[in-house]
């Protein structure tokens, strides 16, 4: 694998203070392994709570932000505002404000821009939808996404690659260690070929869809997969056991 392993905890738009409460506890608990970068991404509204009750040893990401500097956009949040309550981290492009809040790659590309730009690190979602694999565009698709964000920023130093097959986030129907390996492997050729061989080298590139205690072992034990963006195992407290085991 490529640098220190990642694990994000996606938790999506879910919970409540109670079992936020519930769920930093839990985490605060957990024994992480040294070298694994952990980060969760708490809903708006709980991440100043999550900020001062969970242990500095795990990072917070937003799921989303605004794509230039605050101001006058109602119901927006910005970067300015995600740094001021502590997120190191940004969540973009992710399939469901791809396809169900309708974000296309411009406005991903520039959002990330701007993120980066003031200092938040960035969690660059791409993946394909199930119809898109099934017509055999997986790599046009994925391709496409990434090149959004490669003409978008200016440095893939605080990025980290999400790769999330669409029909495999919120399913069960995990990507086998083959397929997620396969396209891992092809974004890597992507990133050699049309930005750098040493931003292909040290790029992370994370697998997320339905990873959980059970398939992740397999799933870290490839070659191009350096971490995980989990979401609805994420709620129960990130249990990612077996990855001690390949540390
Ligand atoms: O951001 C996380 C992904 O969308 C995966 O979600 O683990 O519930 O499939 P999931």
């Amino acid at each position: 694998g490529t640098g220190t392993f990642f694990v994000g905890g996606n938790w999506k738009c879910n919970g409540t203070k109670e079992s936020i409460t519930k769920l930093v506890s839990d985490l605060n608990d957990a024994k992480l392994e040294a070298d694994v970068d952990v980060v969760v991404a708490p809903p708006f509204p709980y991440i100043d709570q999550v900020k001062a009750s969970l242990t500095d040893r795990i990072e917070i990401s937003a799921q989303n932000s605004w794509v230039g500097k605050g101001g006058a956009f109602t119901g927006e949040i910005s970067v300015e505002q995600l740094k001021d309550i502590g997120c190191k981290w940004v969540i973009l492009g992710h399939s469901e404000r791809r396809h169900i809040i309708g974000e296309n790659n411009e406005f991903i590309g520039k959002k990330a821009a701007y993120a980066l730009s003031q200092g938040l690190g960035v969690v660059a979602c791409i993946g394909e939808l199930l119809e898109e694999r099934e017509a055999g565009k997986t790599f046009d698709v994925c391709f496409e996404q990434l090149k959004a964000f490669a003409d978008a920023v200016p440095s893939w130093e605080n990025i980290v690659i999400a790769y999330e097959p669409v029909w495999a986030i919120g399913t069960g129907k995990v990507a086998t260690p083959l397929q997620a390996q396969e396209v891992h492997v092809a974004v890597r050729d992507w990133l050699k070929k049309n930005v750098s061989e040493e931003v292909a080298s040290k790029t992370r590139i994370i697998y997320g869809g339905s990873v959980n205690g059970g398939n992740c072992a397999d799933l870290a034990k490839q070659e191009d997969i350096d971490g995980f963006l989990v979401g609805g195992a994420s709620l129960k407290g990130l249990n990612l056991q077996p990855l001690s085991i390949l540390q």
